[in-house]
């Protein structure tokens, strides 16, 4: 974990997840905008670990605010209550949760439970649910390997899903967590194209200047994929409903929460790739 000063007033904010795909956008953005992130997790320099409870004191020791990436776990909604009231109970006054627009789709209510953990807490809170991240296509991302290979096989379908670039998530936390206005306020974050896997792999492919296939597979296809590449069956389940949603559009809409938080439309996929080629991410393993 980095500790990210800034040089303006205003106490620590806490960034739990502070080493993933948002959680150190969150830090690079309050800092820029002159404020300290303490970016926590398990690797961190604050070290927070969601299944280790004497690391949640420490972690919530002083600071203002927090973001918040659940555990990704069975009991993340359970973890989720205890932590935010004892931030709460800290003095941790304003809580910015990251939660997934996906759950809109679900039927089940349950899928809501860390939400509502977070504005039980007592402590103010703002929820962003963003749409499926570009991100997921690069980084450390569950797509990196396979795009750099070559082929990429999915249960998305022709699925339409309008991918929100990171960053204008990042952008969208750090408001809520410096800014006043946002309190109870539950922000859906898309990207402003709806797309399909396929052409995200397309654009991709185009930039890179090399075939790169996407093989649509049925969800207990992509299931057998993944007990292949050594996940466990649950997660890779879950995983194929997730992303199995996506082939019957259920995500197929735009949302207005970067517009209305930021006054500025999101970030295009397109640029996306642009800024993230120069990386080198996508190359051959052999390259
Ligand atoms: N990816 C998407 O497209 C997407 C879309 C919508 C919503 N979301 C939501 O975004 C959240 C983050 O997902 P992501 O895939 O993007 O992951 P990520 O934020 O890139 O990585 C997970 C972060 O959590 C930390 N972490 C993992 N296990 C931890 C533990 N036991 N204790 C403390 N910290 C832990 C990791 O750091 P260490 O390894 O250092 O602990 C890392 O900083 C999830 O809640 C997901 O539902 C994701």
């Amino acid at each position: 974990m980095a500790v990210t000063e800034g040089h303006g007033g205003g106490s620590p904010v806490l960034v739990i997840g502070g080493t993933g795909k948002t959680g150190r956008r969150v830090a690079a953005r309050l800092a820029a905008r002159g404020r300290t992130a303490v970016a926590a997790s398990r690797s961190g320099e604050r070290h927070f670990d969601w299944r280790d409870r004497t690391t949640w004191e420490l972690a919530v020791a002083g600071v203002s605010a927090a973001y918040l990436v659940d555990a990704q776990s069975e009991d993340a909604a359970a973890l989720m209550a205890d932590f935010a009231r004892l931030a709460a109970r800290s003095g941790v006054g304003r809580l910015v949760l990251l939660s997934a627009r996906a759950w809109e789709q679900s039927r089940d209510d349950a899928a809501f439970a860390v939400e509502r953990a977070v504005r039980d807490s007592g402590a103010a809170w703002t929820i962003l649910r963003p749409t499926w991240f570009a991100q997921n296509f690069g980084e450390e991302s569950f797509l990196r390997d396979a795009v750099a290979a070559g082929r990429v096989e999915l249960p998305t379908g022709q699925g339409l899903e309008p991918f929100i670039d990171a960053e204008d998530i990042a952008e969208c936390a750090a408001a809520a967590l410096a800014d006043d206005g946002h309190e109870g306020e539950v922000y859906a974050l898309s990207g402003p194209r709806l797309m399909t896997f396929g052409d995200g792999v397309g654009e991709i492919a185009a930039a890179v200047g090399r075939e790169i296939a996407y093989v649509p597979v049925s969800k207990p296809q992509y299931v057998t994929h993944l007990l292949g590449r050594g996940f466990d069956e649950g997660y890779a389940e879950f995983a194929a409903e997730l992303l199995g949603a996506v082939a019957d559009d259920g995500g197929a809409y735009l949302s207005d929460g970067v517009e209305r938080l930021l006054g500025r439309p999101p970030r295009d996929f397109a640029e996306y790739v642009a800024r993230t080629l120069p990386s080198g991410v996508w190359q051959r393993p052999a390259d």
